[in-house]
């Protein structure tokens, strides 16, 4: 059984349909990316698997439990994370003090998790603390990603991670997710950087207005000519 189950979701936003009979799994232990243009309805998936914006139709399943009509709390409290878009951190909060209250783990628990995310992101221990909204873009969505790893997540969904990053630092980011992917995080990636973001998925969808397709292997996606000119950018200099 899959871990993530979404079966024929909706979003609608009064009479704007944001998603359309929408459709995916995310399996144990699997990196999985959905690619799509901006506008597509992405963001507005993730939100309604996390519970922050109602479905209008639709169910669904996480670890074995259907949560279609659970509140976001009880989902992130199931083991369902979301990075939202933006990345949402305190700005007068100190880096250590947002790891804090990103989580209910007890005192020695927390130790152990903030001792473990700072192996992953070293440079968050050397600005524990530092006040957020002072850190550089980079270190602000590690930070992101800190709170929701705090709370040792089965499954972490990323909204965006490499939006208005550098070049080297959206490289870097994408190795960490696929460390965490790789030391058993099971990831679901929303990326407009389609062809880094397929480098390091197993499966991949595409987003295109409202409408969820694909499902298959991620390196036959980013062998797919027919992707290439509206997804993956420019292979030369514009003249
Ligand atoms: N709260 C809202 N109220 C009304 N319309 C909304 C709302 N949120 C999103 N929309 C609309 O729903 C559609 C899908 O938006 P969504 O944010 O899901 O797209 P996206 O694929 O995440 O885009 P981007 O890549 O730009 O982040 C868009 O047309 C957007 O304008
Ligand atoms: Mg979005």
């Amino acid at each position: 059984m899959s871990l993530l189950s979404v079966d024929g979701l909706s979003v609608k936003y009064g009479a704007v349909r944001a998603l359309n009979d929408a459709s995916l799994h995310v399996d144990d232990a699997e990196l999985v990316v959905i690619v799509g243009a901006n506008g597509a309805g992405k963001s507005s998936l993730l939100r309604a698997v996390s519970g922050l914006t109602k479905a209008s139709a639709g169910s669904v399943s996480f670890a074995g439990r259907t949560i279609t009509g659970a509140s976001a709390e009880s989902r992130v409290r199931s083991g369902l994370s979301l990075v939202p878009e933006g990345r949402h951190i305190f700005g007068r909060m100190t880096v250590q003090e947002n790891l804090q209250i990103a989580t209910w783990a007890s005192k020695r628990r927390l130790k152990d998790e903030i001792e473990r995310i700072h192996t992953l992101f070293p440079v968050l221990a050397e600005r524990a603390h530092q006040v957020a909204a002072t850190l550089s873009g980079g270190e602000q969505q590690m930070l992101a990603i800190s709170r929701a790893l705090v709370r040792r997540p089965k499954l972490l969904m990323l909204d965006e991670p490499s939006m208005g990053l550098a070049p080297l630092i959206v490289k870097q980011m994408f190795e960490l997710i696929a460390d965490v992917n790789a030391q058993g995080t099971s990831v679901l990636l929303v990326e407009q950087n389609a062809r880094m973001a397929l480098s390091i998925a197993h499966r991949g969808y595409l987003m295109e207005t409202a409408t969820l397709s694909g499902g298959g292997s991620a390196s036959a996606m980013a062998d797919d000519e027919s992707l290439h000119a509206a997804y993956f950018g420019r292979s030369s200099p514009s003249p």
